[in-house]
């Protein structure tokens, strides 16, 4: 029992640290879009280096500009990656599940190769980079969020419930398909930002995300029992998916009409970075609740998955 306790407080210490990291990623991946919208890109034209200067004592005072966004988001990339050290760090110390280990040393190598590209891009001037780290950051947040969500308390609780699911095929089917799809989403608001291409298969993919989402809120409402667990996340992506179309409909107004001749600039800066906040929060939650269900899926003893199950599970 003593020893029990024990394992879960010191499991709670390494989800607390994954809490920072993701925390710490999602207002990087903000600063990194308001780089993008202000054009602030090349801001800084050397790296990794800042105006010659180890970044790390650039003088604040001349943090003005486009030079604010670009430095900012390089310090929070620093942060991100001592974060994800730190993670690793407590995985390896904390963390009985080997997988798990591994998994914070693949976000290590991510967190890295995200750094170099967004030096590449900088250095070579190469904007296509850009679309590519944009999207890879949106990857490694993903990742970070599927480590948040095994080292929560409910994953363990989840396994260990002895509930049935009905309506499994649909819902195995929910649990791949949903996080593909707004994923795929998110790559294609990317194209949209950095070339302006590709309006009308975001819209397209729009629809298909909101669609996905009504079906996974009604079968959570009609077929399960993991009241808490999958309703949460559910109810979450629903309400963030609504809020999602409406600034989505405002960007378009702001990008494709004469809307930001009338508006002051700072309100379209808002409006596209509450797009893209809302649109990493709609990502996370969908793997918040796709995992939960495989989770609940394939529970079997302890927590290992168990293929059988698995199999049983899809019939
Ligand atoms: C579930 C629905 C949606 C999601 C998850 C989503 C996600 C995103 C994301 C993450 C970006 C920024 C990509 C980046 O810069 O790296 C973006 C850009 C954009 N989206 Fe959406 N979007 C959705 C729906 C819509 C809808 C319905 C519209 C309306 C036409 C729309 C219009 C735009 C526009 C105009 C941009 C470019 C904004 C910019 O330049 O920063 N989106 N979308």
């Amino acid at each position: 029992m003593e020893q029990e306790r024990n394992k879960a407080s010191v499991r709670r210490r390494l989800h607390h640290v994954c809490t920072a990291t993701v925390g710490a990623t999602l207002a990087l991946v903000m600063a990194g879009g308001l780089v993008t919208n202000t054009g602030s890109a090349l801001a800084v034209p050397d790296w990794p280096t800042t105006f010659g200067y180890n970044m790390f004592t650039y003088p604040p005072s001349q943090w003005v500009g486009g030079v604010l966004y670009e430095h900012t988001h390089r310090l929070l990339g620093s942060l991100v990656g001592l974060l994800t050290i730190a993670l690793l760090a407590a995985a390896w110390f904390w963390e009985e599940r080997s997988w798990v280990r591994w998994l914070t040393f693949v976000a290590l190598i991510a967190v890295i190769a995200q750094g170099v590209l967004g030096g590449m891009r900088v250095v070579l001037l190469r904007h296509d980079l850009a679309m590519v780290h944009g999207s890879f950051a949106q990857a490694f947040f993903g990742l970070l969020v599927v480590l948040w969500v095994v080292t929560a308390p409910s994953w363990d609780r989840l396994g260990e419930s002895s509930a049935t699911l009905q309506g499994s095929r649909l819902a195995g089917s929910l649990a791949l398909v949903l996080p593909a799809a707004v994923y795929t989403q998110i790559v294609l608001g990317a194209f949209l930002t950095h070339r302006g291409q590709a309006l009308w298969e975001h819209v397209a993919g729009a629809a298909l995300v909101a669609g996905l989402v009504v079906v996974a809120l009604a079968w959570v409402m009609r077929a399960s029992p993991e009241t808490a667990a999958l309703r949460t996340p559910v109810f979450a992506l629903a309400g963030l998916v609504a809020l999602q179309l409406s600034l989505g409909f405002l960007a378009y107004l702001w990008h494709f009409t004469n809307l930001h001749l009338r508006l002051p600039y700072q309100v379209g800066l808002m409006v596209l970075a509450a797009h893209r906040m809302t649109g990493t929060l709609v990502w996370g939650t969908s793997l918040v609740f796709a995992l939960r269900l495989a989770r609940a899926l394939f529970r079997s003893e302890g927590a290992g998955w168990s293929v059988k199950e698995a199999s049983k599970a899809w019939t």
